[in-house]
């Protein structure tokens, strides 16, 4: 298992993985240490802004261009923009958790499109994306040139095996792979499911806080990004899985693609406990708006709208007075897919379980089910704990639209509706 991580959210890393490895001075010698080659990953164009650009050096036993031809392989279920397989209904969804797999299945096997938006050619938008697994990846690999990974894990913990080095990861963390780095997943546990965001947009940032000031929700120093690690594994054929432009293409390599040496840079993945998010609310009455629980946000070139934040809904004290406290019905201009991972949702009585799903769209009205609404209304407002939950959002500016799986799933729920159904008329004009 790693136990060694550099703490920090986009600075400037560097780390080897044998001592001297790492070119002391300059990017590019004429002849890299230990017979290594050289090789720089960017994340962002050459000329962005200083603050915002990502680079990473890496010096590696081979470079990357060393394999064949990459040639068509099905999609599966993966989907990809522009989501127009079926019409996006304006109704509520919810689904319950996916089954997991009862046939051999690894995590590029198991990955099934719920919903996206936006263009991943225009590097604007998202894909929603679920994974289940009960296999291992030995000598696959890995990535996409279409965004970045936003890893939730709600089941099992797995051990991502990425060219910059080993992220173990369970859930109630999270992870993310820049665009385009090469991993495999390897499971610590028989079954695993979760929840996979592709941002194809800016890459995640932490949220600026504004008048909460220099420390809160989630600091800087919690994020932890591996030391160097490599693999020098050259017997057999090694698979390489690409998604671009939507689609899956395939190539074997005669060498794990694992194995840079050492790195120095500010493009790399890393990890998060969501139980260090400092969850700032309300001490007096009435609730903030959900986005005082964004961890992460991938801004767009509007001020203020986002092109996906990452929020949640972690354990916290619930303490306003002469107020309703779970989410007042409401219909937003943005799009909002939320997960579970674990325990329960303070705004459902029933039907949203770990694992499962729901996605309230554009101007969608939707809040509290009936039965939440009438304990809420009547509940003693003592301060109160939520304890053992964790639930999450995939907040966008665009519409998330289904996949024809995700309407065509036995998973979908086609009675959610009904948990408003009852809410009863108490108007009393007198
Ligand atoms: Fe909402």
């Amino acid at each position: 298992m790693p136990d060694h991580y550099s703490t920090g959210f986009g600075n400037e890393f560097a780390t080897e993985a044998i001592p001297d490895a790492l070119p002391v001075g300059q990017n590019a010698p004429q002849k890299s240490p230990l017979g290594l080659y050289t090789e720089q990953l960017s994340g962002t164009p050459f000329t962005a802004p200083r603050h915002l650009n990502r680079r990473t050096w890496t010096y590696r036993i081979r470079p990357s261009v060393m394999h064949k031809p990459y040639e068509r392989i099905p999609n599966g279920l993966i989907r990809s923009t522009p989501f127009n397989e079926i019409e996006t209904p304006p109704n509520q969804l919810r689904w319950d958790p996916i089954p997991l797999p009862t046939k051999p299945t690894d995590f590029i096997d198991g990955l099934v499109t719920l919903a996206g938006n936006g263009d991943s050619t225009l590097h604007t938008g998202a894909a929603i994306h679920l994974y289940v697994a009960n296999q291992s990846m030995t000598d696959r690999f890995f990535y996409t040139a279409d965004g970045e990974l936003l890893f939730v894990p709600q089941l099992g913990c797995l051990l991502l095996h990425t060219e910059l080095g080993i992220i173990d990861l369970a859930p109630g963390e999270i992870a993310l792979i820049p665009r385009g780095i090469k991993f495999r997943i390897e499971l610590l546990d028989k079954q695993a499911r979760g929840y996979l965001l592709e941002n194809y947009g800016q890459p995640f940032r932490l949220p600026d806080l504004g008048p909460i000031g220099a420390n809160g929700l989630a600091n800087t120093r919690d994020f932890l990004t591996p030391y160097a690690s490599f693999e020098d594994r050259d017997r057999g054929t090694f698979q390489v899985v690409a998604k671009f432009l939507g689609n899956l293409w395939a190539t074997d390599f005669d060498h794990s693609p694992l194995d840079v040496v050492a790195w120095h840079g500010n493009y790399a993945p890393c990890k998060y406990d969501l139980a260090r998010f400092n969850c700032i609310n309300s001490v007096s009455f009435d609730h903030p708006d959900p986005s005082i629980y964004t961890v992460l946000t991938s801004p767009s070139e509007i001020p203020g709208t986002a092109n996906v934040d990452f929020a949640i809904f972690p354990p916290r004290w619930i303490v306003a007075e002469h107020t309703f406290r779970p989410p007042w019905f409401h219909r937003n201009f943005m799009n909002e897919f939320m997960g579970l991972i674990q325990g329960e949702y303070d705004a459902k009585a029933e039907g949203f379980v770990p694992g499962g799903a729901s996605l309230h769209n554009c101007m969608s009205g939707h809040g509290p089910d009936a039965e939440t609404f009438e304990r809420a209304s009547t509940a003693d407002l003592k301060p109160v704990k939520l304890e053992g939950t964790l639930a999450f959002m995939f907040e966008t500016r665009f519409a998330c639209r289904p996949t024809k799986f995700a309407m065509d799933t036995a998973a979908l729920q086609h009675e959610y509706y009904t948990c408003w159904q009852t809410l009863k008329k108490n108007f009393h004009p007198e």
